[in-house]
């Protein structure tokens, strides 16, 4: 069947960051589908100014450039659907199924192994009309546990299994497709989200939700229909579509899940 999604893969020994390059891809009106994948990035970047280091081809660091057609409020259901590949890719070469931790972590026994960033181009042209340029970025680690602090790891040592990179992207771009179309429509998007729904780990949490303004608690209960995270606090259910969340166990509070 088309489905009019034909990704064009490049590869690098090194780059400074993948989602820089295809950021300035895009600037130049490079096609959806575009993906940049790097053996080694020498400035790899994470969600919050925070950085993504990785020793060379321990992991999968890629970046793909989406153009959906969708309102600018939206654009984070791309960070869904490149997460819900990456799980569905997951099962696919390992036969294990990750679990999602909004908004954008993937995790096995609880730790994370996989990263996503995505950082919209807003006026970089090539796209259909109302499209917009943005590139999802996902480090999935294959054999590197990540640094020691982070208490994440790596497909390897939660499955047991050398994956090869490019079976693995492969498995990726596959997913991704149809996800990806989901995001240009109302319909699609509630799709999106129902599947995402059913993923998240998150969902039942006690979780800690870092804000600029300080940290709040609560129970995440679900996801609304614009993928913001719903957490009941003192009773009352708050949509957070910004921050940074942490599952808490319940008897250890201020236990913190670590970072990659
Ligand atoms: C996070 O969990 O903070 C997101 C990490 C995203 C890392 C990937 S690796 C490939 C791509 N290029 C980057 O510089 N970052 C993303």
């Amino acid at each position: 069947m088309a489905t009019g999604w034909n990704p064009t893969i490049e590869q690098f020994p090194s780059l400074p960051s993948t989602n820089t390059l295809a950021g300035e891809r895009a600037a130049a009106g490079a096609p959806t589908g575009l993906t940049l994948v790097a053996d080694f990035q020498t400035a790899g970047r994470g969600r919050l100014d925070r950085s993504w280091e990785a020793p060379p081809r321990a992991s999968l660091l890629c970046s793909v450039l989406l153009r959906p057609t969708l309102p600018p409020s939206l654009l984070h259901l791309a960070t869904i659907a490149m997460a819900l590949a990456a799980r569905a890719a997951v099962f696919d070469v390992t036969g294990v199924t990750p679990e999602l931790k909004w908004p954008n972590d993937v995790l096995l026994g609880g730790r994370k192994f996989g990263g996503i960033l995505a950082e919209a181009h807003l006026s970089a042209p090539g796209g259909p009309p109302d499209s917009i340029a943005v590139v999802v970025g996902i480090g999935i680690n294959l054999t590197f546990d990540g640094p020691p602090e982070a208490n994440a790891t790596s497909l390897r040592a939660s499955t047991g299994k050398e994956i090869d990179r490019d079976l693995l992207l492969k498995a990726l771009l596959d997913a991704l497709g149809p996800r990806q179309a989901l995001l240009n429509t109302v319909e699609g998007r509630a799709a999106l989200l129902r599947e995402y729904r059913e993923a998240l780990s998150t969902i039942g949490q006690l979780v800690a939700v870092h804000l600029h303004s300080g940290i709040q608690q609560g129970e995440a209960v679900g996801v609304n229909d614009d993928g913001a995270l719903l957490v009941t606090i003192d009773g009352v259910d708050i949509a957070f579509s910004v921050g940074d969340v942490m599952h808490l166990r319940p008897a250890i509070l201020e236990a913190d899940e670590g970072r990659q």
